[in-house]
């Protein structure tokens, strides 16, 4: 029977039951829905609305539902509308007409918006105890290659010569800021909802400041509509999960270079690759690829919130249903991600060897010949024209700064020295840069 069975004449269609129903969804924050109607009872019977013995009794009928659940010995039923129903149902089905107390001055629509809130806060400490994990793999990473030799790139280019420390540091503050965007979407979401009824509040003389303080909000929501009404954690956190598959996927797309025999600066541990059916050499980087191309699937998702929220008027609609699937699947491909990336990077073997060699050809210490003349005297833009006409001859002759003879540096500007060796050798153009301390 559904909850509104009293308003309507007949029952409804199972094609309507279907369509409406979300609890494949939302019955993975029963734990939430419990903890909320655990807090909701308590505050009733503190206030004297309900009586001491009927908020013992369901107190006790919830926390053994959720003893049951978790034991498997209660099997959430697929037909029922939603967790919420399906508890409650539950409860009134164990312990009576206590059960049926539970409800007062509360609705649906306080009830859902207090559960997502639940379930994320723990979602947001999930994923930053994740990213946490990867940026201490990156930092132990970097410091076991702190004098490691690379080309630094820009438009792919080989550019100036950097550690492959300063390259994972890069990724490290990345992850600061992901950290930091998490906790505070999730300061901002900590505000109660409960009280804020259906969206006019309640006639019951309920104590907001009470349910918030047990469930450990900062405080409630000021206005019920807004209550309700609001999913802009959602969005904020989706929008906060997609700059992290931003990051997640640049370093991705960065290790799939570097895995390729042009580059071959690291190698994947075998555990963390992946054969070809037909080619026997193959060894591919599929980790890397998944997390480049599951950013698409979290940046989808907050699409689908911003587009679901946009034309709704106030207060609940159904539409905001469509949220969890949304947000839910964005932190889950999210810590997968993570969960799989960690490891792999652990386990990655970096080849330095390549990475100076690469750093030896492309004329990434062209900058520092310039400087070298500035520190002679010459005006910057003469000592970098000065030195373009050096990369050329060096090209022509086959040649690198490192090995183009004295005379020939001459030929191009007298200013050059002996000294120009030591000021364009890649080991001092790093420690200049402060890059290896
Ligand atoms: N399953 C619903 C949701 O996720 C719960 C709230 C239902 N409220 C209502 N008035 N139909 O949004």
């Amino acid at each position: 029977m559904m909850l509104w069975s009293g308003r309507f004449k007949k029952e409804t269609d199972e094609r309507t039951n279907d369509f409406n129903s979300s609890i494949a969804t939302d019955s993975r924050m029963y734990k939430y829905d419990i903890e909320g109607s655990i807090a909701h009872v308590t505050m009733l019977a503190s206030q004297g609305i309900i009586p001491v013995e009927d908020r013992d009794k369901i107190i006790t009928g919830l926390s053994e539902i959720k003893e049951d659940i978790e034991s498997g010995k209660l099997i959430i039923n697929s037909a029922a509308e939603d967790i919420h129903t399906f508890i409650e149902q539950t409860l009134t089905e164990r312990i009576g007409d206590a059960g049926k107390k539970l409800h007062t001055g509360r609705s649906r629509n306080d009830q859902v918006a207090l559960d997502i809130r639940l379930y994320l806060r723990d979602e947001c400490d999930n994923t930053v105890g994740l990213l946490k994990k990867l940026l201490d793999s990156l930092t132990e990473k970097g410091e076991q290659n702190s004098e490691v030799i690379m080309p630094g790139y820009t438009h792919l280019q080989r550019a100036q010569p950097i550690t492959f420390k300063a390259h994972l540091n890069a990724y490290v503050e990345m992850l600061k800021r992901d950290i930091s965007r998490i906790e505070d979407a999730k300061r901002r979401m900590n505000v109660s909802p409960l009280g804020s009824g259906a969206l006019a509040g309640t006639t019951y003389p309920i104590d907001r400041k009470m349910t918030a303080n047990l469930l450990g909000f900062d405080t409630y929501t000021a206005s019920t509509l807004d209550g309700v009404s609001d999913r802009d954690f959602c969005i904020e956190l989706a929008s906060a999960l997609s700059i992290i598959m931003v990051h997640l996927s640049r370093l991705s797309e960065e290790i799939i270079l570097w895995c390729s025999w042009e580059f071959k600066f690291v190698e994947l541990d075998d555990a963390f690759s992946t054969g070809s059916s037909i080619m026997p050499q193959k060894k591919n980087p599929d980790i890397t690829e998944l997390v480049r191309g599951k950013s698409g699937r979290v940046f989808g998702d907050l699409i689908t919130l911003l587009t679901v929220m946009k034309g709704i008027p106030l207060a609940y609609n159904k539409d905001m249903q469509e949220d969890k699937d949304a947000v839910f699947d964005a932190f889950d491909t999210v810590k997968l991600c993570l969960i799989t990336l960690v490891p792999m990077i652990d386990t990655m073997k970096v080849v330095p060897e390549n990475m100076r060699k690469a750093a030896l050809t492309g004329f990434i210490n062209a900058t520092d010949c310039a400087d070298y003349l500035v520190s002679k005297g010459l005006p910057f833009r003469d000592a970098y024209k000065a030195t373009g006409e050096i990369v050329a001859l060096c090209i022509s002759e086959e040649m690198t700064l490192e090995t183009l003879p004295l005379e020939k540096y001459k030929t191009i500007c007298k200013l050059f020295d002996n000294d120009i060796y030591e000021a364009i050798n890649l080991e001092n153009c790093v420690k200049k840069r402060g890059m290896i301390k």
